[in-house]
C-alpha cells in the first residue's frame, strides 16, 4: 500500500515502490495503479515477461499491449512520432491518451502482437510514474482484470481476478477516471479514434480538427445500429438492457420492467444515478455517480458492473446516457455489457 497522496519525487523513495520496480526489472508481473483503471504491468523488452501476460490474464495473444513510458524524452527509442501525433501528447500527456505509431522493432514482438504499430502512453498517477521512472523499462500493461470482466479500479479487483498468478500488486487507492485511455492511430494524416476512453472526442477535436472515428465503435452500439449482436468482451453474468430515454419518462420505464421482473420472480438490479435512485423500489438499486457529473458516472461503471456480478442477479436493467463527453466513453462500455439489448 502507498499513499497515492504524495508526489512522485517523494514516492520514488518508498520501499513498495522499489520493490514493485525490481520485480519489473526482473520480468514478473505487477500491477499498479494508473489514472484511468488498475494496470498489470511487465518489462515490454522481455518476450517471457509479456507472454506472461497474457497467460495470467487468459488475454487471447493477437490483442496488442499499450506501453507505458515516464517520459516523452525515450519515446523516439520505441515509436515513429508524426506530427499529428505530436499535436495531441503536448495537449494531454501525462494523460488517459494512448497514442498509436509505427514502432522501431525495439520492443518485445509480444508487446506489439506482431503488429507494425505500437500503442504509446505517459499516464499522470503519480504512483504509476514513480514506478515506471523507478523501473527504467518501459512497461507493457493491459487493464489488471482477467480476460472478460470489468477493468479493476481498485486493488482489491485485482487481487480477485489475479491472485496466485502475479507476483505483486502496488495498492494506491481507487482509480479517478474510471474508463481506460483513449487510443488513438495517428499513422495518418487524420488521427483515427480507435477507442473512447479518459479523453473526449471534443477534447480531441479542439486539437486536431478533424478526428475520424472508427467504424467498429459505431457497429458496436452506439447507435443501436444491430440489437442483438453478439461481441467478445465484458458482459455482465446477469442479462443487461440499456434503457434510452430521458427524465420521467426513462425512470418510470425502467421501474416498469424492473417490476415486472421482480413479479416473475427474477433477481433484479437497476442501474441508475444519484439524482433517480430513490425512484425504485426492487432489492438491487445501484448508483453509478451523479448524472450532473458525468466524471462520478465513469468512475464508478466498473465497481457497479462488478457488484451486479456478486449479487448474482438474473438481469439488469441501466438507465442509458446522453452520448457526449466522457458519456461517449460510458455508453461505449455499457452498450458492449448489454450486447445490443436495447428498450428505446
Ligand atoms: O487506460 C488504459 O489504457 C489501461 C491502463 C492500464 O493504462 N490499459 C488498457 O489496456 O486498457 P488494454 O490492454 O486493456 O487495452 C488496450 C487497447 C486494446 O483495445 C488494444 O487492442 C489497443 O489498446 N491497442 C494496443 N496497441 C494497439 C495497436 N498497435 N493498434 C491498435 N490498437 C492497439
Ligand atoms: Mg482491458
Amino acid at each position: 500500500r502507498v499513499d497515492e497522496s504524495m508526489d512522485e519525487a517523494k514516492l520514488i523513495n518508498d520501499p513498495a515502490i522499489q520493490e514493485a520496480a525490481s520485480l519489473l526489472r526482473d520480468r514478473r508481473l505487477v500491477a499498479f495503479p494508473t489514472e484511468t483503471v488498475y494496470g498489470l504491468g511487465a518489462n515490454a523488452q522481455s518476450e517471457e515477461a509479456v507472454a506472461s501476460i497474457f497467460t495470467a490474464k487468459g488475454r487471447p495473444s493477437d490483442n496488442p499491449l499499450i506501453v507505458h513510458i515516464a517520459d516523452v524524452e525515450s519515446l523516439d527509442q520505441w515509436m515513429e512520432m508524426t506530427p499529428q501525433g505530436e499535436a495531441l501528447l503536448k495537449c494531454f500527456w501525462p494523460g488517459p491518451l494512448t497514442l498509436v505509431g509505427r514502432h522501431k522493432g525495439t520492443l518485445a514482438s509480444g508487446t506489439t502482437a506482431g503488429l507494425p504499430t505500437v500503442g504509446v502512453r505517459i499516464p499522470s498517477h503519480p504512483v504509476a510514474r514513480a514506478l515506471l521512472r523507478c523501473s527504467g523499462v518501459p512497461v507493457a500493461a493491459p487493464s489488471a482484470n482477467r480476460s472478460g470482466k470489468p477493468s479493476p479500479t481498485t486493488a482489491d479487483h485485482v487481487w480477485q481476478d489475479l491472485m496466485g498468478r502475479i507476483d505483486g500488486i502496488v495498492d494506491g487507492g481507487v482509480t479517478g477516471v474510471g474508463v481506460e485511455s483513449t487510443v488513438v492511430d495517428v499513422t495518418g494524416e487524420v488521427p483515427i479514434l480507435l477507442r473512447p476512453g479518459g479523453i473526449t472526442l471534443d477534447q480531441l477535436r479542439s486539437i486536431s480538427g478533424e478526428v475520424q472515428v472508427d467504424p467498429g465503435i459505431e457497429q458496436e452500439g452506439l447507435v443501436p445500429r444491430s440489437p442483438g449482436m453478439k461481441y467478445r468482451h465484458y458482459a455482465p453474468q446477469g442479462e443487461m438492457w440499456l434503457v434510452v430515454g430521458d427524465g420521467e419518462e426513462q425512470r418510470s420505464k425502467v421501474a416498469r420492467m424492473a417490476m415486472d421482473a421482480a413479479q416473475k420472480g427474477q433477481r433484479v438490479a437497476v442501474l441508475t444515478t444519484e439524482e433517480n435512485r430513490d425512484t425504485y423500489q426492487v432489492d438491487h438499486v445501484i448508483s453509478l455517480g451523479r448524472r450532473d457529473d458525468p466524471a462520478s458516472v465513469a468512475r464508478g461503471l466498473y465497481a457497479a458492473l462488478r457488484t451486479c456480478d456478486d449479487l448474482g442477479v438474473d438481469v439488469i436493467y441501466t438507465e442509458a446516457f446522453p452520448v457526449e463527453g466522457i458519456y461517449y466513453s460510458v455508453m461505449n462500455r455499457l452498450l458492449k455489457a448489454a450486447e445490443g439489448r436495447i428498450v428505446t
